[in-house]
């Protein structure tokens, strides 16, 4: 399909599933090099939802024995006065002492990827490296290395693979961006 409508809006095909695919091939190579000859307990976090898919075509790719751990942040607005933003997760198992590798759908600020790191770093993990499927490189801000990425992509809100808007486009395999 080229285009999408989801709610109130329109979005055109971007990234083809195939390039997707050869994208997620080669990161998955980087990770199996990166922890070859780690030794102690391995942890993939999925962080939920949009990340779901990304995680389970990156697990099939992977050659060393891994646990799976899926969370879920929740944002909430605090007082009104201060309008401060808090973060509540639900973690699905115990990270202490695991090598722990974060998997993301999709950093732009970075918002939410400090946040989590911050957590599993105060959770105990051993180690934590990140992975995200895509960076949008000229939002993010912060100092948290990304280690693995399989696709840099420009400033666009995108839907498709996993990602949302509003709810709705989690479910196609093509990357589509909004239609301006
Ligand atoms: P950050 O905290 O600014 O890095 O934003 C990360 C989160 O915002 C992601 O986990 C997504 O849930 C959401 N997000 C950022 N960019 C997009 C996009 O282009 N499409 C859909 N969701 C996005
Ligand atoms: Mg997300």
């Amino acid at each position: 399909m080229e285009k999408i409508k989801l709610h109130d809006k329109t979005f055109r095909l971007s990234i083809p599933y195939g390039e997707i695919e050869s994208a997620i091939d080669a990161v998955a190579r980087k990770i199996n090099d990166a922890y070859r000859g780690v030794e102690g307990t391995k942890a993939i976090l999925c962080v939920l939802n949009g990340a779901i898919m990304f995680t389970s075509e990156l697990m099939k790719r992977l050659d060393f024995d891994t646990e799976l751990i899926t969370m879920k942040l929740s944002s909430y607005a605090g007082t009104a006065s201060t309008g401060e933003v808090r973060e509540t997760m639900t973690i699905s198992g115990d990270v202490r002492g695991k090598h722990l590798l974060i998997v993301e759908d999709i950093i732009d600020s970075g918002r939410t990827i400090e946040v989590l790191y911050n957590m599993m770093k105060d959770a105990g993990a051993a180690d934590i490296r990140i992975c995200t499927m895509l960076l949008k490189p000229g939002c993010y801000v912060k100092e948290i290395p990304i280690d693995f990425v399989a696709k840099n992509i420009p400033d666009d809100f995108i839907v498709g693979f996993g990602l949302d808007y509003d709810e709705l486009g989690r479910n196609y395999k093509d990357i589509y961006v909004l239609d301006a």
